[in-house]
Formats: C-alpha cells, structure tokens, sequence
C-alpha cells in the first residue's frame, strides 16, 4: 500500500463535535508508573498507537504482566526496582523519545544488562541529555556519541543527586525523577519549567514528593523507593493531536468544532494562549479537574483576522511540540511574528525548525532566521494554487499531520509522504479529517 495521501481540495464549511487520540504523554507514564505500583492497575481509554504499544511491550520484557481487555489495559505491578528480566535484553522504543529516554531512568537500577535501541528517527536523537544526570546517579551506562543503542550495564546501587535541568525538556526531568524514585535518600531537582504530567501523577498517587514554584523554575524534592499503591486512570484527549483540528477549523473557512475531553494542563496548553493572542476565536467550556489535570471542551470557529504575535520565551515548552502549527498560522497573520529560542524545535522526530522553515519558504512566505529565532512575514491573503510534495522521510508524525492541515486549508495540489507515521501518535487522524469532510486520496 503506498504510503502518501494526494490532497486536491480545501476542506468545505463544517461544524461538528469530536473526540481525539488520548494524551500520548499521559498514556505513556501511566504504562511506565503503574508498572512499578504494587498491584492491579487499570488504565482506561489508553491512547492505542505504536508508542503505546512499544511501552507496554517494553513492560512486559521487564517482567510486568500486563493484560490488554477490551475495555482497559490491566497492569500488575512489581514494585520499585521489582523488575525481574533475562540476561541481556534489547528493549526497542521505535519512534517514542519520551518512552526512551523515560526508561532509562525507571531501569537505573536494573541489575542485569539491557540495551535499548530505536527507529531511524530515535536514533539520530541526542541521549547524552539523561545519560549524564544517570551517570551522576551512579548508574553504569554507556553508548557512542550520545545516541543510540544506549547499554546499562547493571548497576546495584545508586546514590541520590541534585540536579539542574535547564533545557525545559519533561523527558530529562522524567527520567530524573524516575531514577530518583529507585534511589535510597532525596533528591533534589531544580528544573526549568517544563509540561508536568509525572509529578501531577506521582502527587495523586500520594508518593513523597515536594515541589516549589519558582518564576521559571521547579524545585522538586523526592524521596526514593518508597512503595506505591496501584491505582485507576482515564486519560483523556491529547492537546497535541487537537491542536491540528483546532487549526484545520481556524484557517478552513466558516467552520466550527467542539473538540470533547482534551486535557488543556496549563504547562501543554500553550498553543491556547499564542493562539488567543492573535485572535483566534477558541473558548473552553465544561471544564473540570482530574487526579490534578485540567479537562475540557475546546470550541473553536474559523478566524480570517489574525494578528502577528511575539511569542514570550515562556511558552515555549508548553507549545513545543505545536510550533509547526502555530507558524502555520502566523504565516496568515497580519503582520511579522516573532519567536525566540526554539533550538529544542530542532531535537523532535525530525529538526522540524528547519523543516517548517523549508516548508513556510515553499508556501513562497518570507521568513528570517538568525541562529533558533525567527520572523515570519505573514500574509494573510495567502492562497496556493501549485503542485507540492512533500518528503518525509523522518517518519515524524507531526509534519505529515501539520502539511495536511495546510493542504486543506490554503488551497495547491499536493502528495504528502509518510502518510504511516501518524501511527506513533494518532491513528486515526485521516479518518477524523475525511469525517468532517475533507477529500483525501
Ligand atoms: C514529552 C516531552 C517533550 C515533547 C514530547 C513529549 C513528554 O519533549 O516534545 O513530544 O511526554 O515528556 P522534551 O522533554 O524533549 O521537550
């Protein structure tokens, strides 16, 4: 079957009501946290995407039954540093940084020797980012360069640190706090903010674990192996997969979309606040809190005034992975957004800075770079009518989703490749889209 959708037509008017794929990041640490609970988990309306799949795989090869029903994935938990494996196993993430980089901080104290690997893309991904904070740790691990296979080489005791983590990457800071948790002592964590999923968990899960908020910083002080209970989970929608329907319905033309059950956790929901600064027209309603995270409705109705925007430095982690999107937008703003910082951007599935710099320049909008920041001159008459194709051969799922978006919405011919990455994160992004009426070969 080949891998490429052909998109000839911008979506018509719509107005409909959806639900999206569960949150990928949620998902995962529920996999990983009640792996290492003491019991019978169940987590229900699990996002069901490769990802996923490879977490719970990776589960099970440390040992963690793990049951898939139809209603809920049901975990037994080993307990912290519980985990019982074989001599030299290979643990593969395929594309997931966040399922990679996360384990190697939940296993520093596995005690046989593991190798992990990953796809293409994971590989060419930087892991000299948690294996520094492991080292630190007292943890034996090595690998070539930084990148992938990454080899623990079984490690019997590990002694607790205090870190600085200054990139505002949730991945570090995860896999900090996982090897913190199977690490006698406190350890003590100053991280730039970055999206806090794992600490919202392990506070519901009642786990000793302190945190003070500073203006750009968290300091986080946790108490190693201290046992857990098992615990119940409905994760609900993904913000990061309904960021490409909340565009799709800004830039299509009047349309509307209710997007049901997203978690718009303040520390991810950056996309709301850039948007809302340029004028979207995006409201939340029925919103309520669950085990710590915000959920609710998102509303949202096709914009044609868009404002330029300078992007604050501070939203910057909690939009990272919807920059795509957002210059999307800007690039049919009035005016020239600007936005500082965005080396991160460049670290994803794909260096998607480059790759959205390509792409704007190919939509024929002028865009200046200087180092990680850049201006885009927005056009708001922007209107396509050429042939793109666009190749991607990262397998990064976001810049399939995110060129989709734009065929559908500012006009042109276009073939868009690597049409199965979007199994990593939202398999059913293209039923979704063909539901509201777009025509996609
Ligand atoms: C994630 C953190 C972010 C994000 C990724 C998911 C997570 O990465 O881009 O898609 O679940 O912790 P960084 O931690 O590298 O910024």
């Amino acid at each position: 079957m080949k891998n490429q959708v052909t998109i000839n037509k911008i979506i018509k008017p719509f107005n409909k009501k959806i639900e999206v794929a569960s949150d990928k990041s949620l998902s995962i640490r529920c996999v990983m946290l009640s792996s290492i609970a003491i019991g019978r988990s169940r987590i229900f309306n699990l996002l069901d995407s490769e990802d996923v799949t490879n977490a719970i795989q990776s589960m099970r090869k440390l040992g963690v039954k793990i049951i898939k029903r139809k209603q809920s994935l049901d975990v037994y938990g080993v307990g912290i540093n519980g985990f019982k494996i074989k001599k030299n196993i290979v643990i593969n993430a395929g594309n997931s940084g966040t399922l990679a980089r996360c384990i190697l901080g939940l296993c520093s104290r596995v005690e046989e020797k593991l190798k992990l690997i990953g796809d293409k893309s994971l590989s060419k991904r930087d892991f000299s980012r948690v294996i520094e904070p492991l080292k630190l740790f007292g943890v034996n691990i090595e690998s070539k360069k930084g990148k992938l296979p990454v080899t623990l080489s079984g490690t019997y005791i590990t002694r607790p640190i205090d870190y600085l983590e200054d990139k505002g990457s949730a991945q570090v800071k995860t896999c900090v706090m996982l090897s913190a948790i199977n690490t006698h002592g406190i350890t003590k964590i100053k991280a730039k903010k970055s999206r806090n999923h794992t600490e919202l968990l392990l506070k519901y899960l009642k786990y000793p674990i302190k945190i003070k908020h500073l203006k750009s910083y968290d300091l986080i002080t946790l108490h190693g192996v201290k046992q857990f209970n098992s615990f119940n989970y409905k994760v609900p929608g993904d913000i990061s997969s309904a960021s490409f329907f909340i565009v799709l319905t800004l830039l299509a033309r009047n349309s509307s979309l209710v997007i049901k059950n997203v978690n718009i956790n303040s520390s991810r929901a950056g996309i709301l606040k850039i948007l809302s600064k340029m004028r979207a027209k995006i409201k939340i309603i029925n919103q309520k809190n669950y085990r710590g995270e915000k959920i609710g409705d998102i509303k949202v109705k096709s914009t044609n005034n868009f404002k330029a925007i300078k992007c604050p430095k501070s939203l910057n982690s909690k939009s990272i992975d919807e920059f795509m999107l957002i210059f999307l937008v800007a690039a049919k703003a009035q005016g020239i957004s600007k936005f500082e910082n965005l080396d991160e951007l460049n670290k994803k599935e794909s260096p998607r800075l480059d790759i959205a710099i390509n792409f704007l320049k190919k939509l024929g909008i002028k865009v200046v770079r200087k180092k990680n920041d850049i201006k885009i001159f927005g056009n708001p008459n922007l209107k396509l009518e050429k042939n793109y194709h666009v190749k991607n051969f990262l397998k990064d799922h976001r810049v399939f989703m995110m060129t989709t978006v734009a065929a559908l919405t500012i006009g042109g011919n276009w073939k868009i490749n690597d049409k199965d990455s979007i199994k990593t994160s939202f398999p059913n992004f293209l039923t979704i889209t063909k539901k509201l009426g777009a025509i996609i070969n």
